[in-house]
Order: C-alpha cells, then structure tokens, then sequence
C-alpha cells in the first residue's frame, strides 16, 4: 500500500482534481477492510451511537465511547487518515475542554485529526485546535447533534437565506484553519458553490456529486444497518440479508447435528504446520 494520507493530501487533491472517498468505522476489522480497499479516509463517526451502540440519535456518545473506538479504527488502519468525532458538548462548553478532548482522541486515540460541528459558534475553538497543531474537519448543513434543536434530521440551506448563511458559515471555517469541510444534507447547487468558494475540499453527503469528496456510514453503505437509511444511500451490498441467512444455516446445521461444520472435528485441534 501507498504512504499513508495525510491532512495536507486533502487540498493537494482538491487542486489536482482528484475526488476523495471516505467511509466511516468503528472497529479494527471494519477498518482493516476499508484500508485495504483503498478508501482515503475513515471517520470514527458519532454516528457510532446510532448504528452501533443502538441509541436514537448521535447526542447520547461520549468522550469515552468515541475514544475506545477511535482506538480500535486505529490499530486496523495503515493507509486511510483517521478522523474522529468530537462528541456533543465535547467542545462547545470551553475551548481548554475541547483541547484536552482533542489530546484524548489523538494520543489514546490515535486520530490524525479531529472533526466538529457547526459554523459561527465554533470558530474560536477551531482556531485554537488549529493553532495548536490539531487537524479540524469542519461540518456544516444538517448537524445531527443538534437534531432536538432543528426538528429531526431535515435538510438544510433549501432557501437562499439559508444557503447564504451556509457559505458564509463554510468561508469562516476554512480562514480558521479547517482542512475540509463535511457538507451534510444540502441542496447540490449550495454545494457546488460552497465547493467552487473553498480551495479546501468538500466532504459530501447526501450533497450531490459535486463537492470534492464524499463519506456515507459504511453499514449504510454495506446494507447492514438494520434501521432507517437515508434515501440518497447508495447500498452496494446487502450484508443484513446475508447475515440473517446465514445465521439461519447455521441454527438449522446445528439443531440437526451437523455442528455447522462441513468436515469433522479431528480429536484434538492441531496448529497446521505446512
Ligand atoms: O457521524 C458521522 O458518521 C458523520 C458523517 C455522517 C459525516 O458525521
């Protein structure tokens, strides 16, 4: 495999035009898979609440929870550049909070980067990451941490207000120091010129095929998450069927004595030895 990717990779390929593919993870197997695949970058997603740990939204993770699976991402990860989540209230409450926050992701962590959310009420706590030498993805349009505050997980920037607030909040982001930017559930045309605006890349999702790059939630992706997905998820496996039925085959071998093995067992387990 290549060197591994770095931040300052991410406007390289912006500027030569090459898109960027990042998927998330929260596990060391999962992380190996994405890796050797090819994939750019993983995001240790807060998303981690709702897909993995079962809770409604992406408001219930913690510090903790993100910590111990940014830790697990890391140790699957050679090539792909880690990112991970600043959970709610994580850096909202005092800048030296977030610092100490953004040190666990990176040292117990082992995260190359970190990713927040939000525009303006932001700003001075990126700029302080920033000037400390701590990488930050920025993340604009719907913010599922604030879910409670926007009414459900809605679409953002659909009136040109709105949209007009989104470029500025975007602009803002990179003069203090983001390296990307995640523009989630937009119209495409805001997209395109938020994408045009920033010499940093757009990561987009469900923002149309214009922005720089793009991330989905990979059990999303794989067709393994067993809840609602959003409709602009392209699914390019259906992993939650293949489970389910072989789970079934095994059940069934094993309720009919077959053990769920196709050839016996010899006596003792031996170490293969050629
Ligand atoms: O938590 C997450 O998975 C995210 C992506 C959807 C961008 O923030």
């Amino acid at each position: 495999m290549t060197n591994p990717v770095r931040t300052t990779d991410f406007k390289d390929k912006k500027r030569r035009g090459e898109k960027i593919v990042m998927l998330t993870a929260y596990d060391a197997n999962m992380a190996r898979l994405l890796d050797r695949a090819g994939i750019d970058a993983i995001l240790v997603g807060d998303s981690l609440g709702m897909v993995v740990l079962g809770y409604p939204t992406t408001v219930q993770v913690t510090m903790d929870a993100i910590v111990h699976h940014t830790a697990a991402v890391s140790r699957g990860t050679s090539h792909a550049l880690v990112v991970a989540d600043m959970p709610f209230l994580s850096y909202q409450i005092e800048a030296a909070e977030a610092l100490r926050n953004a040190k666990r992701l990176m040292q117990d962590g082992g995260a190359a980067a970190v990713k927040l959310e939000g525009g303006k009420p932001v700003l001075d706590v990126v700029k302080r990451l920033v000037d400390i030498g701590v990488p930050v993805m920025g993340h604009v349009g719907l913010l599922p941490q604030a879910v409670h505050q926007a009414g459900g997980f809605v679409r953002q920037a659909t009136t040109p207000r709105e949209a007009d607030e989104l470029l500025v909040d975007a602009i803002a982001l990179e003069e203090a120091g983001a390296f990307a930017i995640v523009l989630e559930a937009i119209p495409s045309d805001v997209a395109r010129a938020v994408t045009h605006e920033l010499a940093i890349p757009t990561i987009g999702i469900g923002a149309g095929p214009e922005c720089d790059g793009q991330i989905l939630v990979s059990s999303d992706m794989l067709g393994l998450f067993d809840g609602t997905i959003p409709s602009f998820v392209r699914q390019y496996a259906h992993l939650k069927e293949t489970v389910v039925t072989a789970t079934q085959a095994y059940i069934d071998d094993v309720r009919a004595g077959r053990f769920g093995r196709r050839t016996p067992l010899p006596d003792r387990e031996s170490t293969p030895t050629s």
